[in-house]
């Protein structure tokens, strides 16, 4: 055997060919070519030396680094959420469906927010099979939350639904009746008489029985219907009264709209959704673009997302990954939500991969939590990403990206698709 090794080579290729023994590693294993009947055994001592340390092991390939060698994530990382961000074009959704394919090997259950119904074709590409849930198969959301605080529901809607102050503290009190404030403390804070109480409790039992966002809107148009009324006890001023009518008309956006289905009061259809990622071991692609009104369609990803953290809360570690697509259009409305999940989820194995080509949109504390950051090409990149040389995102090409880890140092990274 002639002696004399090359120095590692692309993917770990430690031998020359002269060496007549390679050792190729990939995806973190090392597996050993013979040649001529030789084994690692007879290697040359000189072709030993410039072994380099072991190769991390990735759960999730994601490409190749400067060198060549194969880099990724572990699955962990996927737990401390991902944020993937760039310019339009810059190759976001396609590393997004390089995720959801190495999750899908990893038998990950992963669930994809498709804000604008492009997932089936990117996975298609990348060979990955899917489910798509859309039109009448998305699944519906409660509006009631049992495990977040209502005050980030409360938050959630006032963005999606631009409630003021004064509304907001009415439909806080409509869901403290649904959830268990006694109809005569209500009655007692409205200023109602007898009569007003028992239409209050007769417009909540019609809520507990139909269950949907319209008769929600009843129960808000029954209190206007009273406080204008006469007989209301220490009366109303016009502009009170106006808090509710105007409460009522926000709220027949979602209530009138062609998708008012979808809200429910309480119990969502967040059971069956994750059953079905984890039954049938695909990823699950629920198709927002199905849904016309971009209003609608962020509420109804904002309560998705908040109704699966409370199923993950109820039902202890899910080991699941919900991918959002254009998140900034739904975190843009729903800050404190956010804000709670990324922190909060992790401890739930709710891991979430933000897509998004508006990084300003993410706030200090959504970055702060962001374990893994991968930064494509960045036209117009805002300062606020930590530990990362901005000038440099900017000269990417398309699929390739900085990938921040933790503390460590950026690497650049050409995307495998
Ligand atoms: N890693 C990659 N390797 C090769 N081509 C890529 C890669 N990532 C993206 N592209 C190509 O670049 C174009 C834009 O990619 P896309 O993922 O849609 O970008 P974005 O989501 O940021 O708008 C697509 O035509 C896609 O095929
Ligand atoms: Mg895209």
């Amino acid at each position: 055997m002639s002696s004399g090794c090359s120095a590692p080579g692309p993917r770990g290729l430690l031998c020359a060919e002269d060496c007549e023994v390679t050792i190729t590693c990939w995806r973190g294993r090392c597996a050993v070519k013979r040649a001529r009947g030789l084994s690692a055994d007879d290697l040359d001592p000189s072709c030993a030396v410039p072994l380099p340390p072991p190769a991390p092991a990735h759960d999730i390939v994601l490409g190749v680094d400067e060198h060549g060698v194969p880099f990724g994530l572990r699955l962990e990382d996927v737990w401390r959420h991902v944020g993937v961000l760039g310019s339009t074009g810059s190759g976001k959704t396609t590393t997004a469906a390089i995720l959801v394919r190495e999750l899908y090997v990893n038998r990950v259950p992963t669930i994809v927010l498709d804000w604008a119904g492009e997932y089936p074709l990117y996975l298609a590409r990348l060979r990955v099979d899917y489910e798509v849930l859309t039109d009448k198969l998305l699944p519906a959301v409660s509006i009631v939350s049992e495990k977040l605080d209502v005050e980030l529901v409360l938050d959630t809607l006032r963005h999606a639904l631009s409630l003021s102050a004064h509304q907001v503290t009415a439909l806080h009190m409509v869901l403290g009746l649904v959830v268990g404030l006694p109809v005569a403390a209500a009655q007692h804070m409205l200023r109602l008489d007898a009569e007003g109480g028992r239409r209050l409790s007769e417009a909540l039992k019609v809520v507990e029985r139909d269950n949907s966002i319209v008769s929600l809107l009843n129960l808000v148009k029954t209190v206007w219907e009273l406080v204008v009324r006469a007989d209301v006890i220490g009366g109303y001023s016009r502009s009170e009264a106006e808090v509710w009518a105007a409460l009522a008309r926000r709220l027949a956006m979602i209530a009138f709209s062609r998708y008012s289905w979808l809200f429910r009061v309480r119990g969502s259809g967040v059971h069956d959704l994750v059953s079905l990622a984890r039954e049938k071991r695909v990823p699950v692609v629920v198709d927002l673009s199905s849904i016309p009104s971009p209003r609608v369609k962020r509420v109804y990803a904002a309560l998705l997302l908040g109704n699966l953290f409370d199923y993950a809360v109820a039902r202890g570690p899910l080991g699941l990954v919900v991918v959002v697509e254009e998140a900034h259009n739904v975190l843009e409305h729903a800050q404190a939500l956010f804000e709670h999940l990324l922190a909060e989820a992790r401890k739930y194995m709710l891991g979430l991969i933000l897509v998004s080509s508006k990084p300003s949109a993410l706030t200090a504390s959504m970055i702060a939590n962001l374990g893994t950051i991968i930064v494509h090409q960045l036209r117009a990149p805002p300062r606020t990403l930590p530990g990362l040389d901005l000038a440099d995102a900017e000269r990417l090409g398309v699929g390739e990206a900085y990938v921040v880890t933790g503390s460590a140092e950026p690497v650049k990274v050409a995307l495998t698709p």
